[in-house]
């Protein structure tokens, strides 16, 4: 191995990844008086956050009645009950001093005209225990995720929070009994960075990119879930991910759910507004994992549209010119440029598109990343939080509901924060580091800087795209999830055969999309091999081969253990089938119905 540099940092907390939930837990902990630092692989504001559209989901109640009660029932019965009751009290009772704090620091909400925020409908948000949709997602404008990290960036500006902006964090630091560091790169010099830590922050988002058709970001690698998996940890529930039902035809951009929020509709190559067959109650906004489901059966029994019978129409031009360009602006120029639709006056092809992970590392409700052992599946691995996407809390469980995952970075940002200023003293000594702190890290960099071999990094990330696009799809089958699996094992081990070009280190992209790489093939085989051994459907989980939802054998988190070999080990870890306080009672298990 060549002989690297390392330039050393001490801090009380190390934050990776600035989107939403990084960010919000970086100036918190500042606020908190904890010396932090925030490793980032792209500028703050470039950070996926700034793609989410329709809104931020909390029961404000201002524009109908509301109640955090009724968000949390929406949350569990969308999770399908795999979703942890505690945890989902906390976020939905947060919900509401957090979409406040947001309005105080500056973010720029749509206003009602009595000048509160305004709130839409939004997929599977009702009002009285599931009796008609409610309007809960906080929205500015069809840009929420933008207006958000944007605002939460110049807070941390405020806080003089301290950045360290297009590094790219290579692996996490352990002592085998918890977590004292991160090793990272600079991209623009090639130094070497250890940052050494009594507390390290994941908070790297989804791993989108492992499909070949996504709304997520180049960015979304799944860095964070595969240092995790590296470092020995679990990771939960990962065969849940989530389907958007309108990312654009083709370019699999997202048209949000707010459009059907905002009384837009879907309908098949008869003209037929087909929810209405599959959710007669809340129709267009049922869950997301129920609207698509709906749309692949639509095309697959020859009414899709167009002359492939292959994507459905999402109507909004009935809305008039004043509605879109008001509230939903942002899609509209999407339309435009993606679509080349004029969306004021014809429907927009659409088509289920993968747009975000459930799974991810396992924690509790404050932050803390679990370690599950034969005695305790609630078991903390000293030293590491992660936030998020990529966290499985469990606020998700089998499907998200839109609105939850804005909601889900700033309440857990914020709870992190307050868990570090509860459990932790400013300036407190910093954990010794192992002799060979830097060795794994620095031996994977520069296995990849000279990787040798025939095979591109694009090629191996292709055939990992198209595997997963087509065997682990909406819908799943044995057969479709065992041959996934096998191809699968295949394009992992073909990383041997990696060839990296660029040996160099200054901005070395063709070195750092390796890397990438072995961090969403780590993601796609936990993915993949958890959904082949899971027999049963669940939220977004639909199995062909066992149609229905399996309580007795199968509410269970998934936890899968990456190996070096590339195979994966699966386990399992319960449900909490209780709540937080007494204010609620546990939900029990029923059928959904829309
Ligand atoms: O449709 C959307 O605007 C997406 C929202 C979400 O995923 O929460």
């Amino acid at each position: 191995m060549a002989a690297y540099d390392i330039i050393d940092h001490d801090y009380d907390v190390i934050v990776v990844g600035a989107g939403g939930a990084g960010l919000r837990a970086t100036f918190g902990m500042v606020e908190k008086g904890f010396k932090t630092a925030c490793i980032t692989k792209v500028f703050p504001t470039r950070s996926h956050t700034v793609a989410a559209q329709g809104g931020v989901g909390a029961a404000l109640g201002n524009m109908a009645e509301d109640k955090w009660e009724w968000h949390m029932y929406d949350t569990v019965k969308g999770s399908d009950w795999l979703g942890d009751q505690d945890a989902i009290e906390y976020m939905c009772r947060e919900a509401i001093p957090s979409v406040r704090e947001l309005e105080h620091y500056g973010v720029p909400f749509s206003r009602t005209p009595e000048g509160k925020i305004y709130q839409r409908p939004f997929g599977g948000h009702m009002r009285d225990f599931g009796e008609a949709p409610v309007q809960r997602a906080c929205a500015a404008a069809d840009r929420t995720g933008h207006a958000i990290l944007h605002t939460l960036y110049q807070q941390s500006l405020k806080h003089n929070a301290e950045f360290f902006v297009e590094f790219f964090a290579i692996d996490l630091i352990t002592d085998g009994e918890r977590c004292v560091g991160v090793m990272a790169i600079d991209m623009a010099t090639g130094e070497i960075h250890r940052f050494r830590g009594n507390k390290v922050v994941l908070a790297t988002g989804g791993y989108g990119r492992s499909y070949f058709s996504c709304t997520s970001a180049h960015t979304c690698t799944g860095d964070g879930n595969a240092m995790v998996a590296r470092a020995g940890l679990p990771l939960q529930d990962m065969e849940f991910v989530q389907f958007h039902p309108t990312g654009v035809y083709g370019a699999g951009v997202l048209i949000t759910e707010g459009a059907r929020g905002e009384g837009g509709y879907l309908t098949n190559s008869e003209g037929d507004r087909f929810m209405e067959r599959y959710a007669p109650t809340a129709k267009d906004l049922a869950s997301r994992d129920v609207v698509s489901r709906a749309m692949t059966m639509e095309i697959r029994e020859q009414r899709g549209v167009g002359s492939n019978n292959d994507h459905i129409l999402l109507h909004l031009e009935h809305l008039g010119s004043d509605v879109l360009w008001e509230r939903l602006p942002g899609i509209t120029e999407t339309a435009k440029i993606f679509a080349g639709i004029d969306a004021t006056k014809e429907p927009i092809p659409v088509l289920p598109t993968v747009h975000y992970n459930m799974g991810g590392i396992p924690t509790n409700y404050l932050g803390e990343v679990l370690k599950p052992t034969a005695d305790n599946p609630d078991a903390v691995f000293p030293g590491l939080m992660a936030v998020g996407e990529c966290s499985s809390v469990s606020v998700h469980g089998a499907n998200r509901l839109g609105t939850n995952s804005l909601l889900d970075i700033v309440v857990f940002g914020r709870a992190a924060a307050l868990r570090c200023a509860e459990t932790m003293i400013p300036g407190s000594t910093l954990p010794e580091l192992p002799q060979d702190s830097a060795d794994y890290a620095l031996g994977r960099l520069d296995k990849a800087r000279n990787a040798n071999g025939g095979s591109t990094t694009a090629e191996i990330r292709g055939n990992m795209q198209h595997a997963m696009q087509n065997d682990a799809a909406v819908f799943r089958t044995s057969k479709t999830l065992k041959e996934g699996c096998d191809k699968l094992d295949v394009i992992a081990k073909s990383l041997t055969d990696l060839k990296v070009s660029d040996r160099s280190l200054i901005f070395n992209t063709d070195l750092i999309e390796a890397l990438e790489l072995d961090n969403l093939m780590a993601c796609a085989l936990s993915t993949i091999f958890g959904a082949e051994a899971r027999q049963e459907s669940r939220g977004a989980h639909a199995h062909e081969d066992y149609p229905d939802r399996d309580d007795e054998n199968w509410m269970k988190h998934s936890l899968a253990y990456l190996k070096e070999d590339w195979s994966i080990d699966l386990d399992y870890r319960p449900v909490h089938t209780y709540t937080l306080s007494d204010d609620v009672e546990y939900i029990e298990p029923r059928a959904r119905v829309y």
